[in-house]
Parts: C-alpha cells; structure tokens; sequence
C-alpha cells in the first residue's frame, strides 16, 4: 500500500536506474511481488548529475504499476519549478539535494504543501549538521554513500559514521534515514547497525534477474534483509 504509518523497520527501496529502461511498468510490478518495500526513482537532469534520466511524464506513467511507496529522488537544479509536476504525477516522497538550490527550507516548505512527504539528500561531502536547520520540515534524509549519478558505483566506508551522527540528530523525530549508493548484503549491514532505515538498492536487487526471471529479485532482496537484520 501507499505510505501508510512512519515506522523504523529496515525498508528495501529498489532503484530502477538498474532496472530494464524499456521495460518499467513490468519491473516496478515484479519488484513489488518479489518483496520491495518501496520503489525508488532516481530523477537526474545533466546538470546536477552528469547524467540524463527521466522526468515526470515517466514518474506518472509508472504509478499505476507500483502498489506502495513511489520514493522520488530528484538529482536536479533548480528542484523548485519541477516540485508540483512530480507531486501530480504521484510522488509519495519528494527528496532534494540540500545542494541543489539555496532555499532549502522554502523548497521543502513547498513540497509538503504539495501534500507529499519532505526528504533531503545530502552528498558525500556535505556534513551531516546541514539537516539541522530544517528538521521540522523533513520526513527523509537521504545520505548519499556514493557521489550521485551513476548506478554501480562503490559503497564509500567513510560515509558509516555520518549515518550514525544523522541518526543522533535525527534523535526520536519520525524521519526516516535513507541510505542510497552502493548497498549490498556485503555493506547493508553496517549501515543498518549504524541506524539506517531504508536501504536503497540498484544494481543488488536487480543484478543476474529480468521480469522473466523474477525470483532472482526476490533472492537478491532477502540476502540483503538478511545481511540488515544480522546486524541488528
Ligand atoms: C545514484 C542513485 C542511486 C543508485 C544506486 O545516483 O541515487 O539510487 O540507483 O545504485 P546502486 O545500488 O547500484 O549503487
Ligand atoms: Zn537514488
């Protein structure tokens, strides 16, 4: 189902950027079936990102084939002019760089008004305390364990304590704390002693399966609920 209650049971979202780009109604579907939590859509524009993904029109086209949560994380700059297209086109979570623009409180302030949950991103580079100012506008941070961009990419080790001092900030507020970037059942398991909730997966849910072949998404999703629970 859609979003329903804030909890902090260890969701999977899968990203799509791994999946088969001609093909996104039946792999949103066969994800979902084969045990995803949440769908996670990476929006890049060229410009944040030095890559081109899709837009809104795709988001809209791909909602009636997700049953539950449709996470979108925009990699664009500006965000502000594309937030309400993305709200229309059925966002459950609307999550922006908190380098993407330099009003990151107005921006957020914007999407709740859209009536869509708040998530903020933040960069390697960028230090945990940036959420700080905006926590009451806010129910994702989304820490990036790679630099954005590409799918694939390794995991960077250096990002683990960052993940325990967001969960320190984020304290007992119902925010969710995302990890995006290099997750397999190799690092899901850091990253879940370390307090993250939602565990964002590309290249590990979707590696060696196809829609024909879905019970590989359902392998690769277990091995890496497993990995997360073992270290709690
Ligand atoms: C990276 C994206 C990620 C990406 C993760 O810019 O935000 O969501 O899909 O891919 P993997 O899991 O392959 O690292
Ligand atoms: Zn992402």
């Amino acid at each position: 189902m859609p979003y329903a209650a804030f909890d902090r049971s260890i969701k999977i979202a899968a990203s799509i950027l791994a999946a088969d780009f001609a093909d996104f109604g039946r792999e949103c579907a066969a994800v979902e079936a084969q045990g995803a939590d949440w769908v996670h859509v990476d929006v890049m524009d060229g410009h944040f990102v030095p890559n081109i993904t899709f837009g809104p029109a795709m988001c809209q086209a791909i909602r009636p084939h997700i049953k539950g949560v449709m996470d979108v994380h925009l990699m664009i700059a500006p965000a502000d002019a594309y937030l309400e297209a993305f709200a229309e086109a059925g966002a459950d979570i609307l999550t922006i760089h908190a380098e993407a623009g330099p009003h990151l409180d107005r921006s957020l302030q914007v999407i709740r008004a859209l009536g869509v949950r708040a998530g903020v991103a933040l960069n390697p580079a960028t230090a945990p305390e940036a959420i700080e100012q905006v926590l009451d506008r806010i129910d994702l941070v989304c820490l990036m364990t790679v630099n954005p961009g590409f799918g694939g990419q390794s995991f960077i080790e250096s990002q683990l304590p960052k993940i325990a001092r967001l969960a320190e900030i984020i304290g007992e507020r119902e925010i969710h704390l995302e990890v995006d970037g290099g997750v397999t059942p190799a690092t899901a398991g850091n990253c879940a002693a370390m307090g993250a909730d939602v565990l964002v997966a590309g290249s590990a849910v979707f590696k060696g399966g196809s829609v024909a072949r879905p019970e590989v998404y359902g392998a690769n999703i277990r091995a890496l609920r497993e990995a997360a629970a073992a270290a709690l």
